[in-house]
């Protein structure tokens, strides 16, 4: 897409029509043609059953086409690509699937989401791996984070695993600088990609990434129960498939003809999933490509930093995210002063149906500034908040 016809693109997704969403970091409102292409593959097999060879042919061939679609959207090839539920998934396979030593190491910071927390808890719990968190709340320039990674850095450390972008307060790590550090060591990286899959543009080649996993459903504003998780080539051998079926052998014909596949990517994939979904997934991608990964990612920080810019004048507004150079993305945290987050996202919802979500460390209110989104609804929303009755919570 040459200029972005906002007015279409907001037309092709119906939730814009409705509400000011906010919250597509969370989970985004799929384009109308996503929905329609999901439909159509239900229809298809419901009316021609879903082993006819047709259908067969064809569900193989969709779940081809949203590999490679997800292969073509972050420049690496399909073979090392799996087709995940969601992002949480990918990151177990990797934490899980590596070989581990009781004192080994894995470096991880104070800012991620529950799929790392909880996956990283575990590895320290069942395979005694020390797990090292950084601090990165507050960090002003990436010179910092890099010298806060390296420190925490030791000759045990086997594993660092961190988001792109955070959850909470929308700091992006400066990636391509962090792998050239890991690598100077010979540690490979593992990346949270839920926040940046679809908000920016990206190259996972270029970054020299290791190991990336990502939902469908966020930024790619994909149906819930998609993702995909990107494994280098020289790396797949190296993750066991720790849940195996179906796809994780060569041959499933007789007990005798088993053989493993360490180097296929599928080999994580295990069994049946759902074609109505990868169709999905394709359609969206596809419609993503079309209005041009490096357009939303402008758009998006273009409205993020006008967000930004207004709720200054919001009186007892604090923005909680970084503003510094290259570390900024689409999710603005703010706290207001003498009201509980949770109060806020609330009178949003019920005065002008803006759909926000609170965070916790830091304590606040998160948007999340979509291409979708219109300089008018950021006014609306800041407006709003201007005439929010102060006083009763915490801040
Ligand atoms: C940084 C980050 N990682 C992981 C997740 C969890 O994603 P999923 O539901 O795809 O597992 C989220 C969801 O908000 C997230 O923001």
């Amino acid at each position: 897409m040459k200029d972005m016809d906002i007015v279409e693109i907001r037309k092709a997704i119906p939730a814009t029509q409705k509400v000011i969403y906010l919250n597509t970091g969370w989970s985004g409102p799929s384009p109308a043609r996503v929905v329609e292409r999901i439909k159509e593959w239900l229809e298809l097999e419901s009316q021609e059953g879903p082993t006819s060879r047709h259908v067969l042919e064809a569900s193989h061939q969709t779940v081809q086409e949203a590999r490679e679609a997800v292969a073509d959207l972050l420049g690496v090839s399909a073979e090392e690509i799996a087709l995940m539920q969601n992002t949480t998934q990918g990151i177990n396979i990797v934490i899980n699937g590596l070989t581990w030593r009781p004192g080994d190491e894995m470096v991880t910071t104070d800012l991620e989401h529950p799929a790392v927390i909880v996956p990283s808890y575990f590895l320290g719990k069942r395979r005694r791996v020390k797990v090292k968190v950084v601090d990165l709340m507050d960090v002003q320039d990436e010179g910092a984070i890099l010298d806060r990674l390296e420190a925490a850095i030791s000759p045990r450390t086997q594993l660092i695993c961190l988001s792109h972008i955070m959850y909470t307060d929308g700091l992006r790590l400066p990636l391509a600088r962090i792998q050239a550090l890991a690598h100077s060591r010979g540690i490979p990286v593992l990346v949270d990609g839920a926040q940046s899959a679809g908000q920016m543009p990206l190259d996972l080649r270029a970054l020299d990434c290791d190991f990336y996993s990502l939902p469908g459903h966020k930024w790619l504003l994909g149906p819930d129960g998609t993702g995909a998780l990107f494994i280098r080539k020289e790396l797949i051998p190296q993750v066991r498939a720790v849940n195996v079926g179906h796809w994780s052998v060569a041959s499933v014909e007789r007990q005798s003809s088993l053989r493993e596949t360490p180097g296929e990517i599928r080999k994580f994939e295990v069994s049946t999933t759902s074609s109505a979904l990868w169709a999905g997934l394709a359609t969206t991608i596809a419609f993503h490509q079309f209005v041009g990964p490096q357009m939303v990612w402008e758009r998006v920080l273009a409205l993020s930093s006008l967000l930004c810019r207004e709720l200054a004048a919001v009186p007892g507004a604090r923005v909680l995210s970084p503003r510094g150079q290259g570390l900024a993305s689409g999710l603005v945290t703010f706290s207001l002063e003498g009201v509980e987050p949770k109060e806020v996202v609330d009178y949003l919802w019920q005065r002008c149906q803006a759909v926000a979500r609170t965070v916790a460390y830091p304590a606040g209110v998160r948007f999340s500034t979509a291409f979708f989104n219109t300089e008018e609804e950021i006014g609306k929303v800041v407006e709003c908040l201007k005439g929010l009755p102060r006083g009763k919570g915490g801040g």
